[in-house]
């Protein structure tokens, strides 16, 4: 098995000032950009619907290079930032964030001490599955309200997959979820068809175009029952 941490660590390093650090690198750093502008732009959706104190504090486990970490400090959370590449912590600019090196089973905290515990495409790069259930406990403990992930959430395990990836399906989040005591409360898609295995080739050389054409669907689907063939969801799970 890859030495899923080791690969982070380098993969930072060799990238260093690229998106694609923890985007994905076979796009184009205009591609990714894209990437992440759609789905910061749905994730202001989500955090509009919940229910949060006016001081309030967010963890942001996996942060990567901080687009989230940034994010979340915008949008009036005390972020802590937690990963394990250092390199990638480095990246954070915004000095009121604290910065955490560490893999997100380890973190130190005491119980429930975030209203928002947020890991966006991370669980599915832990490669061991006693530490996918580990990170996931850890994230539950540390959080006092709600748990954001984003990721596919697969029905079934994919047939295709690549060596740094170990996708777990929906239902097996869902049970680590509620046997922590947290519940799924809004699943909301946020790409359709820019990341799909079958667009995902030709999305990379018109990012701009997909944008509009996901966001297009995204807007006219809204509250439809189509909106369950998004390819990629922010899951919002509360404590019960
Ligand atoms: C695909 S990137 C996503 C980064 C960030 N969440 C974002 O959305 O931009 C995955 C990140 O998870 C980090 N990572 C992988 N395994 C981890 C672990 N066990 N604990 C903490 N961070 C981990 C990697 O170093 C990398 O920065």
């Amino acid at each position: 098995m890859l030495d899923d941490k080791q690969y982070w660590i380098e993969r930072h390093k060799a990238d260093k000032d690229k998106i694609a650090s923890v985007g994905s690198r076979k796009y184009s750093e205009t591609a990714n950009y894209y990437i992440y502008k759609i789905l910061k732009e749905r994730y202001k959706l989500v955090l509009d619907m919940l229910e949060l104190p006016d001081e309030k504090t967010a963890l942001d486990a996996g942060c990567g290079i901080g687009l989230f970490s940034d994010f979340l400090h915008e949008n009036g959370f005390k972020v802590t930032a937690a990963d394990i590449s250092q390199t990638g912590l480095d990246r954070i600019k915004t000095q009121s964030i604290a910065k955490i090196c560490s893999p997100i089973s380890e973190i130190i905290g005491d119980d429930k001490s975030f209203d928002v515990v947020h890991s966006f495409d991370v669980l599915y790069h832990i490669l061991d599955d006693g530490e996918w259930k580990r990170s996931l406990d850890n994230i539950c403990r540390l959080s006092g309200k709600y748990v954001i992930l984003h990721e596919r959430f697969f029905k079934t395990k994919p047939i295709i997959s690549s060596a740094h990836l170990n996708a777990r399906t929906h239902s097996q989040t869902t049970k680590v979820m509620n046997d922590n005591g947290f519940h799924e409360i809004i699943s909301f898609p946020t790409h359709m068809i820019a990341l799909r295995m079958l667009t995902f080739r030709i999305s990379q050389y018109f990012p701009e175009t997909f944008y509009k054409i996901d966001k297009y669907l995204l807007n006219r689907l809204e509250n439809k029952k189509i909106r369950k063939f998004g390819s990629h969801f922010i899951k919002v799970f509360e404590r019960n």
